[in-house]
């Protein structure tokens, strides 16, 4: 498979949008007018991995920056993105990347384009001398679990490898850390049923000591 990563472009919108639906068959996709939004207002943060033998698009991620002092570390993914337009990007005041969206078509994951998605990220919130990237990981394997054990025991039992998550352990593969575990992230999700862990991954060129204090250490290896 040959891939390129590279901003998205108005011309993606509706391969973004056929894109949604073979990763979530179940749920609505994201709409025209919520991505041209986004492209309107930081098209830096978009990306979009397009299948050189097809152009199809095999992945996206949608980003915005935000002020974390306007938010509470439990609010919610419509909070974060302001219900999916990102008219609450705020790079004046901002030192945060928040990681909204990231997916990769089914036929193509395991293959290195997410990771490819968060090194964009990490290049992109050092060039612009951001603080970190955070971002609400859906744990989308709980629903197996959630009659065993609480949500925080589930995530310490994949933060220590001890079970794995779909999306968190991708996550932590990027050299995020769980900042805490938080209830009503996405609503109605039948796989995480509403669970979150809010992880973050710090710029260490610009960060000082006190900016490490969100680790928490129930959730360290
Ligand atoms: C999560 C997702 C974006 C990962 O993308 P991907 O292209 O398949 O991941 P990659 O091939 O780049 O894998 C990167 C690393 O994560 C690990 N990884 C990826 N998916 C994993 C999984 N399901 N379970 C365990 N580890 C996984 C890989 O082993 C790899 O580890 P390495 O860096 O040590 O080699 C993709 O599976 C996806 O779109 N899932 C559905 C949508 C989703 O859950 N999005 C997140 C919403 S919060």
């Amino acid at each position: 498979m040959k891939i390129e990563v590279r901003n998205t472009r108005e011309e993606d919108v509706p391969a973004i949008i056929d894109l949604c639906r073979r990763v979530y068959p179940a749920s609505p996709p994201w709409g025209e007018k919520q991505i041209r939004s986004h492209l309107e207002i930081f098209p830096e943060g978009q990306w979009v991995a397009i299948d050189n033998d097809n152009e199809l698009v095999r992945g996206m991620a949608a980003s915005l920056i935000v002020w974390w002092n306007d938010y509470e570390d439990d609010d919610d993914w419509r909070d974060f993105t302001d219900h999916g337009m990102f008219t609450n990007h705020d790079p004046d005041d901002g030192r945060t990347l928040y990681g909204a969206e990231i997916m990769v078509d089914p036929a193509a994951q395991g293959h290195g384009i997410g990771k490819e998605f968060y090194k964009k990220r990490r290049e992109l919130a050092e060039r612009l001398g951001l603080l970190r990237i955070r971002a609400g990981a859906r744990l989308r394997g709980y629903h197996r679990y959630a009659d065993q054990m609480r949500a925080e025991d589930y995530v310490v039992k994949v933060v220590r490898e001890e079970l794995g998550d779909p999306t968190l352990t991708f996550q932590l593969h990027q050299g995020f850390h769980v900042m805490k575990v938080v209830r009503d992230y996405l609503r109605h999700d039948p796989e995480s049923l509403g669970w979150a862990a809010l992880i973050e991954w710090i710029n260490e060129a610009v960060a000082t000591p006190e900016d490490y204090r969100y680790r928490n250490p129930r959730f360290q290896r």
